[in-house]
């Protein structure tokens, strides 16, 4: 991989060679928060931008009509499936509600997931199970970390869940789930399944249909490096042509075609809504080519190489404990500091260039809990990150805690 081009293509970087703060570049290590976009993702949305500067809003989404298509196609040309499969949406947690809300839930209901689901997912099923009295189930771990899938098989036998949802990378830990043999469950049992694919898109290879998904939820701003405000929904044939729906579809979602009678709009759009900022949607599409052209297997090798390298540096400070357990590590780091509160140290990295995330506990209550820490310090780097600069990130963290 051509790390300086890479580099020249991300704004956010000082230039390959030189000291980080060059240009005004950071050490941006919170690509689980937000990645660097790349000069392409930035010129799509500026450049529709002013389009609707000079056209008027309306005018110029007639205007990008093909352009928009292309994004759909790159999006699904990333997760290995067709356009109308694709659903664009304002970030992942959008996606996911709209996704979980189509499933015909009733009193009583299982939902099926795990310890180590997204925090706003797990507020969601316990919202449900408030609301409509669905029963929310979580499956046990493997000792070596992640879901015990023999569990979740007794589990999806034995309680026969409406749904299962599960968060392929939590936000909180480098473990990556084994989503697939899950999702062979789910498929073997046509049980609905739900994967919060958030932090692995852009991240590694993702294809939903492999997975055994019926929904795939995903954000622009993370590992896929697109524009803030951005994300999309993929949805299985076998769920559009069941009449699946969102509970709140609006007029791009579906047709009122008489007095009492809806019509949803065909393919996933109809868990879509009608206010876009189209702008948004190609910076998406501009992400999804980007990350295409590099090849998401490269991609996955480079990042977990630094990662690898970024979890051995930091088990060599004192005082920090690496916290990742799993049975496979991806590209989020997370570390506890001994007498350090994570958001107070991730405020003094920044000021000295170096971006990562401080979690607390409300994070992921149940993880942080068992680990028996108040939260953590994460960082996760891109491939546009180097040795260089995890070497120099991990001696500013060494030196801020002597
Ligand atoms: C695993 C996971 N799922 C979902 C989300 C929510 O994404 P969004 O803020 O785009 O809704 C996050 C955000 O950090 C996440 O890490």
């Amino acid at each position: 991989m051509d790390v300086a081009r890479l580099r020249d293509d991300t704004p956010g970087c000082s230039p390959a060679g030189t000291p980080s703060g060059t240009n005004g570049g950071h050490i941006h290590l919170n690509n689980a928060g937000a990645a660097l976009m790349p000069r392409p993702v930035l010129k799509a949305v500026r450049d529709y931008l002013e389009l609707e500067a000079r056209l008027g809003g309306y005018e110029a989404a007639d205007a990008a009509a093909d352009a928009i298509e292309d994004a759909y196609a790159a999006v699904a040309h990333l997760l290995g499936s067709r356009p109308d499969q694709v659903a664009f949406t304002e970030h992942a947690t959008a996606s996911f509600v709209a996704a979980l809300s189509s499933i015909p839930l009733r009193e009583g209901d299982v939902v099926l997931t795990t310890r180590a689901d997204y925090v706003s997912n797990q507020i969601q099923y316990l919202s449900l199970a408030e609301r409509f009295g669905i029963e929310v189930v979580r499956a046990p771990d493997a000792p070596e970390g992640g879901v015990d899938v023999g569990a979740m098989e007794e589990l999806i036998h034995r309680r026969r869940p409406r749904v299962v949802a599960v968060t392929h990378i939590p936000t909180n830990s480098g473990l990556v789930q084994d989503v697939a043999a899950i999702g062979a469950l789910c498929r073997a049992r046509d049980v609905w399944y739900l994967v919060d694919a958030c932090q692995s898109v852009g991240q590694m290879p993702v294809h939903p249909e492999e997975i055994g998904a019926d929904f795939l939820s995903a954000t622009a701003r993370k590992f896929l490096r697109g524009p803030r405000g951005a994300g999309f929904l993929w949805v299985s044939e076998r769920a559009l042509d069941a009449g699946l729906t969102p509970l709140f579809p609006d007029l791009r979602g579906a047709d009122w075609i008489d007095e009492s009678l809806v019509q949803p709009a065909p393919g996933a759009r109809r868990f879509e809504s009608w206010e876009f900022f189209w702008g948004l949607v190609l910076g998406t599409g501009a992400a999804a080519r980007y990350a295409t052209d590099l090849g998401l297997d490269a991609i996955e090798t480079r990042i977990r190489r630094l990662a690898e390298e970024l979890r051995a540096a930091l088990a060599e400070v004192p005082g920090v404990r690496v916290l990742d357990h799993g049975a496979e590590l991806g590209a989020i780091v997370t570390v506890a500091v001994e007498g350090h509160e994570p958001p107070a140290l991730m405020r003094k990295l920044r000021d000295r260039g170096v971006h990562t995330t401080g979690q607390g506990r409300l994070d992921a209550v149940l993880d942080y809990d068992a680990k028996e820490v108040a939260g953590a310090l994460r960082l996760s780097p891109h491939v546009y990150n180097t040795s260089e600069e995890i070497r120099e990130a991990v001696a500013i963290l060494d030196e801020l805690l002597r």
